[in-house]
């Protein structure tokens, strides 16, 4: 499918890059992108032969620098809500799939973008990275779910202080904090992410897919760990993959 404000490209591997590509307005998420996100998303999750997915921005200075804020600037309280639950669902969708995302963030992820970035499995960063939620320095606050994600992913404590301040702190805080998994030079980031996406995708899907369910929703119940464990061993691959420990070879993993 072509998107206008998407660029998508799957490599032999079946790892995705999706790109945001409006790099003269850094990237900026208004409705047009939050809708083709959520259906590039829904199509690469149902995709048979996309294993994973790398989403990055276009250009050299950012990932995404928030929600539009030309958009956004004259909305009533009814359509700033219609607008923050079409970008929430997106973003939660991509939480749900059954595939991992990975965030390349290659710039400013600030706003709606950070949130974005947060609502993947985990973040790569540039060395110029720059993360930040500066809604209130803005008279508002996250709106895609960048409170409760941050929280999550850091801790109250931090996310008070980033979500109060609205300030941008830059790739190696955002590593120290939690945030960012790995830092890299710009030219590697994209690399580096889909190496990662390549070795998630050797796995066959169904034990990652389960893997990220576990991680999603099992947080505070141990015995959903155990359900999915249980059931992967109806699985040819979890067959495949024991016996091919014992027969000393590679696993050839089918995904059913
Ligand atoms: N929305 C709309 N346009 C944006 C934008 C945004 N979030 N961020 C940047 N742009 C546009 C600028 O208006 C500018 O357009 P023009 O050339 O037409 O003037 C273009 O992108 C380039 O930006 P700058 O000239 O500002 O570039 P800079 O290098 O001087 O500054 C920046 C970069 C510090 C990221 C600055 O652009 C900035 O502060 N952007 C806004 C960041 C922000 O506040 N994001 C949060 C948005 S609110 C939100 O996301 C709500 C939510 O949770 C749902």
């Amino acid at each position: 499918m072509a998107y206008n404000t998407l660029l998508l490209e799957t490599n032999e591997a079946g790892i995705a890059v999706l790109k945001i590509n409006r790099p003269k307005n850094l990237n900026a998420l208004n409705a047009e992108v939050l809708g083709e996100l959520r259906a590039a998303f829904e199509a690469l999750d149902s995709d048979p032969a996309v294993k994973a997915v790398v989403i990055t921005g276009e250009g050299e200075k950012a990932f995404v620098a928030g929600a539009d804020i030309t958009e956004m600037a004259e909305m009533s309280p009814l359509e700033a809500k219609e607008f923050a639950r079409k970008g929430r669902e997106t973003l939660l969708f991509i939480g749900g799939m059954k595939k991992p995302v990975i965030a390349a963030v290659n710039g400013y992820a600030l706003g709606g973008g950070l949130e974005l970035a947060l609502a993947c499995d985990f973040i790569y960063a540039s060395e110029t990275a720059k993360l930040g939620l500066p809604e209130v320095t803005l008279g508002v606050i996250p709106g895609f779910g960048g409170t409760w994600m941050l929280a999550k992913r850091i801790g109250a404590a931090r996310a008070r202080e980033l979500v109060y301040t609205g300030k941008v702190i830059d790739a190696q805080k955002a590593a120290l904090w939690g945030i960012v998994n790995e830092i890299l030079p710009a030219g590697d980031l994209v690399k580096a992410a889909v190496e990662t996406a390549a070795k998630t995708a050797k796995a066959g899907g169904l034990a990652v897919a389960a893997a990220k369910d576990a991680i999603a929703n099992g947080l505070e119940t141990p015995e959903y760990e155990t359900a999915l464990f249980s059931v992967l061993f109806a699985t040819g691959d979890q067959r495949e993959g024991m016996k091919a420990f014992t027969e000393k070879r590679k696993p050839a993993f089918k995904g059913e």
